[in-house]
């Protein structure tokens, strides 16, 4: 898919406030500083698009962006982070499972997964979250490029090992760079073959 178009449309804590349901949207999430602003603006080749900073906890809020006109691309606030304080990481928590289970044009959850790392009990807690709630997801694995491909491939493989534990099959996974700009396409493909099947939500109006 080409990214013709890519802009801002709004910043939310509240659900009710989100852009009208018309069209598929696909979120992104994951650990504080994994990786997920920087992804997609690799992904929609935007340099400043979603703001990136080496300060984990820098996106607060849900944030919709625009893509060719035809599909909703979310930023949302990592979780994990651990320099704040126990009653923003529940805010955190209610919000952002709120949207998640609500929000009925939501076809995909990305789950954005540092490839450096072993399996994080943290990022494995919230894959069961999303299979015990029956939310679609896929696993992306970031900052492919501070190391080799066989560690990554190493870790993706430990990822799935433990991930077979609860599921019967492991979701899509994909390795990527934002900053070497690799990997990207097949996400993109992957959005845009479930686009291709969506039907928007039938809104019935109170009469
Ligand atoms: P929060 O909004 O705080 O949850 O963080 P985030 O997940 O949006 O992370 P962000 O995109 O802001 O990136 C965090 C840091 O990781 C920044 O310093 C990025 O430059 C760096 N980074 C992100 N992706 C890559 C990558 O693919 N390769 C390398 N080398 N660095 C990356
Ligand atoms: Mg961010």
């Amino acid at each position: 898919m080409l990214v013709k178009s890519a802009e801002f449309v709004c910043s939310n804590t509240q659900v009710d406030k989100l852009p009208a349901p018309n069209l598929p949207e696909y979120a992104f999430i994951g650990r504080s500083n994994v990786g997920k602003s920087s992804l997609i603006n690799a992904l929609t080749n935007r340099k400043g698009l979603a703001k990136t900073s080496q300060r984990p906890g820098k996106t607060q809020l849900i944030n919709h962006f625009i893509i060719n006109d035809n599909w909703y691309l979310v930023d949302l606030p990592g979780y994990g982070y651990a320099q704040t304080s126990k009653k923003n990481r529940e805010d955190w928590g209610k919000f952002i499972r709120y949207y998640l289970t609500r929000r009925e044009n939501l076809q995909c959850i990305f789950v954005l997964i540092d490839s450096r790392l072993e399996p994080q009990k943290i990022d494995l807690d919230f894959c069961c979250w999303l299979g015990e709630k029956g939310l679609p997801f896929m696993l992306i694995f970031t900052k492919g490029d501070k190391q080799s491909n066989v560690k990554s491939d190493q870790n993706m493989a430990k990822f799935k090992r433990a991930l077979l534990k609860w599921f019967e099959e492991v979701p899509r996974r994909f390795l990527t760079s934002s900053e070497e700009k690799v990997g990207l396409e097949p996400i993109l493909a992957a959005i845009d073959e479930i686009n291709a099947g969506f039907e928007p939500p039938i809104v019935t109006e109170e009469i």
